[in-house]
């Protein structure tokens, strides 16, 4: 089933356009990650995907709304089947897991049961199904400025696997960790992936965790998509061409850049 469509759909901020005149198509269930150097537009993507930037041209469909006409209504309802993870993680740090789980649930409880904390016992066996779902549970009552990097974006995944979302877009989901949480939190998300069928976006810089964890990369430079297959196809030469085109011009704007993979696991 699609669920997310863009046809010719350019994003930018005021008259500036960022993505530029992208086709693409992504399926329930799929895992996907968008690829590319700093600044092609990644995260305008992403984020265009949860209709907060702005359509300057063509069109995007996302869950069945019509993004560049959708409505303040239809808006929250769309956004609320979409989880995003960013980062920086986003959590509420003096508050515990279990309650940081608990607010991904705040769209389909009542205001007065979120404001004073107050679970029933099934959302409490619904909160420690996803604590479980991403090895937190021993957690459960620690505040959350008190967890490692890798604990604290899992409990944003099970935050969002909590709000029951059709899709999860991952911005940079493990750019801060070391490569063990790293590819927990990836585990994670594949975890969330195959068990609910949540479709996952996620932006990486890592292309070596792109080519295990995704059964689709998409590779951006200057705006544009070049390239859009499995993980296996992704040759040297590809490679070069999603990062090197767009490197020398990067160069002569800030005089350094640095691969965010190894050549030698691109290689392989
Ligand atoms: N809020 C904004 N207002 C104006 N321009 C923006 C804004 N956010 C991003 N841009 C510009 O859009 C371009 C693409 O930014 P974007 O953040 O999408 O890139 P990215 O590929 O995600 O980069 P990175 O890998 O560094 O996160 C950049 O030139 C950036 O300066
Ligand atoms: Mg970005």
């Amino acid at each position: 089933m699609e669920q997310i469509r863009a046809d010719k759909l350019t994003l930018g901020y005021g008259r500036k356009d960022v993505v530029k005149a992208v086709d693409l198509s992504i399926h329930k269930g799929e895992f996907l990650s968008i690829i590319g150097p700093s600044g092609v537009g990644k995260s305008t993507l992403l984020m265009g995907i949860n209709a907060t930037t702005s359509i300057l041209g063509g069109s995007l469909n996302v869950l069945g709304q019509d993004v560049s006409s959708i409505r303040n209504g239809d808006l929250k309802a769309l956004r609320s089947k979409i989880g995003v993870i960013f980062q920086g993680f986003n959590l509420v740090s003096r508050l515990s897991v279990l309650d940081n789980i608990a607010s991904g649930m705040l769209h389909r409880k009542p205001l007065l049961s979120a404001i004073f904390k107050h679970y029933t016992e099934q959302q409490y066996e619904e909160i420690y199904e996803y604590m479980k779902v991403v090895g937190i549970e021993e957690e459960a009552l620690s505040r959350c400025d008190r967890l490692s990097g890798g604990q604290k974006q899992r409990v944003a995944i099970a935050r969002a696997i909590a709000q029951h979302p059709e899709i999860i877009l991952a911005d940079e989901p493990i750019s801060s960790l070391d490569p063990v949480s790293a590819r927990s939190v990836l585990e994670t998300l594949r975890n969330a992936n195959e068990k609910y069928g949540i479709t996952v976006v996620a932006n990486l810089h890592q292309l070596e965790y792109a080519r295990e964890f995704c059964s689709r990369v998409i590779g951006m430079n200057s705006g544009r998509i070049v390239y859009d297959g499995p993980p296996e196809r992704l040759c040297q030469a590809t490679v070069e061409q999603i990062y090197c085109s767009h490197t020398s011009r990067e160069q002569q704007n800030t005089g350094s850049f640095h691969f965010p993979f190894s050549p030698a696991a691109a290689a392989a």
